[in-house]
């Protein structure tokens, strides 16, 4: 038996998968360089249907990479345990190959696009032997949305395409939707193992000690080597809808940004729709989800990560979720920090280096009871005295968006919600209040530019504990954010009083003694709600040095034990902490030298100026 029946659906050779479902002559050529280059056994062209979810699945399962979970527990769904040296994003081996390296800017991994390709070129070839090259179709958003974007991925990984299965939409409606244009990313993705004779043995995690998640801004092209593993693999997710659309976006004036949106409904049953940006960490998805807390309020969910926003006719900014899934970071999510996402991984997920329990269940982490014993993600006995976690910090649930309770029923309108308010958040112990109003767009673009989250309670201004994360974007953005700021700042003057009020917000304010002042969670429902307030002109705010700020009682406590000390302490400006981080802003905006725009450092000299 050849080995490559171990790693391709039981039909990767049958006449259904081995034709183009597409005419479009630059696709076509896109697959005959691929195939020419990787040199894979077959080619086939994906149609997105269940079934052949199914035998990717089966065929994940047959080769070794992933078993089937205990049916009665989660229906559908496998897990995988994947090379211990193919965990996570790799961001020192992410570039961006623009051509010129000024346009990668200082916050990127610059590479020449021609050194890039010839270094890839000489790894590429023949790396997809003895394999299938499953060629992909997806659109990021809803197909034919004017806010949505095409893809063609090769990849020689099930799992890829697996996984691009729940998080795009892929299929032969994709070929239609794209017609003859050009207007698609390209991205090739091998997992650089190839098996190079016909006995050559394959192993559980195909992957390669080199790795290379290599963007080409001006050509839309991604060419990722080495990695199975999440972001590295899934290019539709960070690579496409996050480093190449936030280039594409710039050219075209529209954003893709590192932003979560969801749908807030007040008592009245009036909506609204806020996008937020958050660095890894500070419970992004968990806000996405939430359930509020103050009675008759509802929130839904439109996405947890990704958001593309265009001007809509009426001049406002609509917003879509480029993807139809949920990448999630297991630990940490329970039914206390997540309900509904608990709830979305009933069944027909893949579950990414979890821990595997006695009764053929996942468990990780802080998910509820510690089982006495698992096996965990490397395929070990664990029980709670093992000195390990038994799930990898990074270990991944992909579920379908559609699985959430919550989803909202706008979630794939191919026109977009309109957003009334952006967040920017971190997690900051000190300094930072509870939420902060901008004046306007300028002063948000502001605020978000100098985004930062800690890791510990540090004093205020302590350098090194703070990692300056503008917009969530700093392993996203695909060139020069000096730029990118620039870009939000024109958007601003093109979309004037429509574009959405920007907010700051940090749940994360410790006192004294160490402890979290406020409760987060679903309570930040209660932030929400002055968001909502504020926005309709209502709920009082006092001005401040660095925006508006709750007035006291703005914030409704009702029915949750907050220390009013800790209240006042989150809602007042601490003016010596923003002093100290003064001279932290300024050396952060250095590194953007000369494209750093006007606007910002107006804006800064406005800061240090009112705290004077
Ligand atoms: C993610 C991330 O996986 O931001 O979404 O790292
Ligand atoms: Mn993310």
């Amino acid at each position: 038996m050849s080995v490559q029946t171990k790693i391709a659906p039981a039909d990767a050779k049958s006449a259904k998968h081995d034709t183009p479902k597409t005419t479009n002559k630059k696709v076509l050529a896109f697959v005959d360089e691929a195939k020419a280059l990787f040199k894979p056994d077959n080619v086939y062209w994906c149609d997105g249907s269940k079934e052949e979810y199914q035998a990717m699945l089966k065929a994940l399962v047959d080769g070794g990479t992933a078993i089937w979970l205990n049916p009665e527990k989660r229906p559908n769904s496998i897990l995988v345990r994947s090379d211990p040296k193919d965990v996570a994003r790799v961001e020192d081996q992410t570039y961006i190959c623009s051509k010129s390296k000024d346009d990668a800017g200082p916050t990127n991994n610059w590479f020449d696009p021609t050194e890039m390709k010839k270094t890839l070129t000489k790894l590429y070839d023949g790396a997809m032997a003895g394999r299938a090259m499953y060629v992909v179709p997806y659109s990021m958003g809803p197909v034919g949305s004017p806010i949505a974007g095409i893809g063609v991925m090769v990849t020689d990984s099930a799992y890829a395409v697996a996984n691009m299965h729940i998080m795009t939409r892929v299929g032969d409606t994709v070929w239609k939707a794209l017609g003859d244009s050009e207007d698609f990313v390209r991205g090739m993705h091998t997992v650089g193992y190839p098996l190079s004779t016909p006995t050559t043995a394959d192993v559980p995690w195909p992957c390669n000690e080199n790795k290379y998640i290599s963007h080409f801004p001006e050509t839309r092209e991604i060419w990722s080597y080495g990695s199975g593993y999440g972001g590295n693999a899934l290019l539709g997710k960070k690579c496409h809808a996050l480093r190449i659309a936030s280039v594409k976006a710039r050219d075209e004036g529209w954003m893709a940004e590192h932003m979560l949106i969801l749908k807030l409904t007040n008592p009245e049953g009036k909506s609204k729709f806020i996008a937020a940006a958050f660095p890894s960490a500070c419970g992004k998805t968990n806000l996405a989800m939430l359930n509020p807390t103050i009675p008759g309020w509802k929130a839904e969910t439109i996405g947890d990560d990704i958001c593309w926003m265009k001007f809509g006719e009426d001049g406002r900014l609509y917003a879509i979720n480029p993807e139809t899934g949920f990448f999630g970071v297991a630990p940490g999510t329970s039914n206390e920090s997540n309900y509904n996402a608990m709830k979305t991984l009933h069944a027909n997920c893949i579950y990414s280096n979890v821990a595997l329990t006695d009764d053929g269940d996942v468990w990780w982490e802080q998910m509820g009871t510690t089982p006495e014993h698992t096996i965990d993600w490397m395929r070990r006995n664990w029980t709670p005295n093992s000195g390990r976690t038994a799930a990898h910090a990074n270990a991944r649930f992909t579920a379908p968006a559609a699985q959430c309770p919550v989803i909202a029923p706008e979630w794939e309108d191919p026109k977009g919600v309109p957003i009334d308010a952006i967040l920017f958040g971190g997690r900051r112990a000190t300094v930072v209040p509870l939420v902060t109003e901008a004046r306007d767009w300028k002063h948000g673009t502001f605020l978000g530019s100098i985004m930062a989250s800690e890791k510990t309670a540090a004093a205020s201004g302590v350098k090194g504990d703070i990692r300056r994360d503008p917009m969530a974007m700093l392993p996203f953005c695909g060139y020069h954010m000096g730029d990118y700021f620039a870009h939000w700042l024109k958007m601003g003057e093109k979309g004037g009083n429509k574009m959405p009020k920007i907010f700051y917000v940090n749940w994360f304010r410790k006192n004294g003694d160490g402890k979290f002042m406020w409760p987060g969670y679903a309570e930040n429902s209660r932030v929400l709600k002055w968001i909502f307030e504020r926005c309709d002109g209502k709920a009082d705010a006092v001005d401040t040095p660095i925006g508006k700020v709750p007035a006291d009682g703005a914030i409704d406590v009702k029915g949750v034990k907050v220390d009013p000390a800790d209240m006042k302490a989150m809602t007042t400006v601490d003016k010596e902490g923003w002093k100290a981080e003064i001279p932290l802003i300024k050396e952060h905006f250095e590194t953007f030298g000369a494209r750093l725009p006007q606007g910002l450092k107006d804006e800064l000299a406005a800061l240090e100026k009112s705290l004077s």
